[in-house]
Order: C-alpha cells, then structure tokens, then sequence
C-alpha cells in the first residue's frame, strides 16, 4: 500500500474522536509527516523540486478531507461506530406560558364563570371609538391622560384618524352596536398603546374591561363583581375599596384599590415594619363607574331604559400585585429575562 492509501485507509477505520485525533498530529500536526516530507525538499535535485511540493500539497488536501469527513461521521454516529438507538435523547427544554398570558386566561375564566363574554376589538382603532363614542369629542383636555400614538393613515371622513387604542374602552360602543340591545356583559382584553414608560408604566400593555348594561343595574352589581374578582384572583379574604374620582365615560366615577395580598390590608408585616409593597394597605388598580348616558346613548341604548357599569386597568399591574409573583419593576414582564418568564 502506499503511503496516502495507508493513510486514508487508517482514517476511515479511526475507532473514535481520540484515534482520529491521534492520526491528525501524526499526518497533519507540527511535527507530522507531511511537514517532515516538506523539510526533505531543499535537501532534492532542483528538477525534482516542484513536482514533490506539488505532490506533497495534494497529499495534504486528500489527508485533510479524509480526517474532516471521518469528524462529521464520528459526531453523527458517536464514538462507539453504531447508534445507540436506546441512549437517553437530549433533553429539548421545555416552556411554558408567558405569564401575562396566564393572567388573561385566569381573569378569562373568572369573568367567564359569573356570565361575561370574552370579545375582541381593533387595537387600531378609529378616534370615534375609544374616544368620540366615550364622551371624550375633539380637543377635549382628558385625552391629554391618554398620551396616544396616531397612524399616519388617512382619515375616516365620520369616525376620524386612526390611532393605537390607548384603552379597551373603545370596546364599549363597539360592543353596544354588536349587541344591539341589553343585556350586555362583555369583557374586552386587549393590548393598549401610550407614550410612557417606567416602572409601573409599559407603552404596550395589556387592559380588561367589563361593562354591564340591563334594567335595573346599580352601582352595588358593580361593587359586587370586583369584590367577587378580588377573591377570585388574589384569594379568599381579598377586599376592595372605591373612591370617587372623575372619567368622562362614567357618572360617578370611581377609582378602584384592591387590599394588599403582602399585608392583607394592614400596611405591616410582622414584626411591626411597614409593608414594602403598597401605601398603607391598598394598591391602586383601575377605574370604574355607572356608564355615562352619552355613552349609552352613542351605542343606541335608551339611558332612560337602562343603565350600566364599567371597569377597567391594566393585566401586567394586577397580576404584579398577586402573592407570590416578584416583580417590582413590570417592564420585566415584556423582557426576555427567563428567571421571570419561568415564574
Ligand atoms: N379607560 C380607563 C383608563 O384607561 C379606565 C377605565 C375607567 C375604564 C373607568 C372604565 C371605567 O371602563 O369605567 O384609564
């Protein structure tokens, strides 16, 4: 045989990583044969010369290639020269839900249970709906609170320019046209659009809204629901507390606390310390209140006949507040940091 038949064949019968490696040094390496056949060539004839470099250079590709494909071979079949069909496979990595999507179907659920149903609406939306259609008309200084990003998007000559929701109240007007007449129990969950940003704030962010319109309704159904969400979510014992504020789209208006799941409402810890995670007790979650008549009535609806609630704020906000879950700064939630995502 010789020598690059010897030597591809010595290759192609390598046992493993180790004796392939072995056979690289021995042809290939610093002081291998090929560099030893490349010291011999000063020491020839000068018509030798260029023949044996050549040679020499085409021995060293065929030995190279010989030892890449060996390599690949090796690394697809393992050391051993068969597969072990019954060896332990890689462990792929499992995922798991994104949080904030587990949020949203827990609230889905919890909503779903006492009869509301689950809508969606354009998250790019006319200005008429999350606006106009919610007692907010042109200029008027509340929308300055929703910090809207417009699209460069010709306008609709009725329903305005478009723009990205700033809130899912853009539902309820679009939800009372879908439905026609009450009984209405929607719950919009969508995201929301502001220029803002930081720790408690996200420019994209998650909202869910609930509106109620029948006969009869008052603002103790209203009272009722969110203490019923309370429970639900933050567990039995949770509480809420509603103090009047002002909305254009509700009369009264109310912004919702809910009790601190960390304290439960007590603004301590044991020991004495003041809780570290809310003022006094209470966390701030949203808004609500009794759908104003405009609003009624820019759905169609006879605000003589009947009356509502509504509510609203943020997923990413509630779902900080919920024992267990750490996470003191909610643009986490929108990262890829999977010490969070896994929580
Ligand atoms: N849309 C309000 C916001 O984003 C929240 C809100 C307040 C929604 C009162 C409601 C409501 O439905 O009745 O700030």
């Amino acid at each position: 045989m010789n020598f690059k038949n010897n030597a591809i064949a010595l290759i192609t019968g390598a046992g493993g990583r180790e004796e392939l490696e072995e056979l690289r040094v021995k042809y290939l390496g610093r002081k291998g044969e090929i560099n030893r056949m490349l010291a011999e060539i000063p020491k020839m004839a000068a018509e030798e010369k260029t023949g044996a470099g050549e040679a020499i250079n085409d021995l060293k590709r065929v030995i190279e290639e010989a030892i890449s494909a060996k390599g690949g071979e090796i690394l697809s079949v393992g050391d051993s020269g068969w597969t072990d069909l019954t060896a332990p496979g890689i462990d792929p990595g499992l995922g798991n839900v994104h949080p904030v999507t587990k949020a949203v179907d827990e609230i889905t659920g919890i909503f779903e249970k006492i009869g509301f149903t689950r809508v969606r609406y354009p998250t790019v939306d006319w200005d008429w709906y999350p606006f106009g259609a919610v007692n907010m008309e042109h200029d008027h200084p509340a929308r300055d609170e929703f910090e809207t990003f417009f699209v460069d998007a010709p306008a609709h000559p009725k329903l305005g320019k478009m723009v990205l929701t700033p809130h899912t109240s853009n539902g309820q007007v679009r939800e009372m046209e879908r439905v026609g007449s009450p009984p209405i129990r929607m719950l919009n969950i969508a995201p929301c659009f502001r220029r803002q940003q930081d720790v408690t704030h996200l420019v994209s962010f998650i909202q869910f809204e609930g509106l109620v319109v029948d006969k009869g309704i008052s603002i103790a159904h209203l009272k009722g629901v969110i203490d019923y969400f309370a429970g639900e979510f933050y567990g039995p014992g949770a509480k809420s507390r509603l103090r009047p504020f002002h909305f254009q789209f509700t009369e009264p208006s109310l912004e919702v606390d809910f009790s601190c799941p960390n304290c439960k409402g007590t603004g301590k810890i044991i020991g004495g310390d003041r809780c570290r995670f809310c003022k006094s007790g209470w966390h701030e979650v949203g808004g609500a209140g009794m759908v104003h008549p405009a609003v009624l009535r820019n759905g169609g609806i006879d605000p003589e006949k009947y009356t509502g609630f509504a509510f609203g704020w943020g997923v990413e906000r509630t779902y900080a507040m919920k024992p267990g879950v750490k996470i003191d700064d909610i643009r986490l939630l929108n990262s890829t940091d999977l010490r969070v995502l896994k929580q």
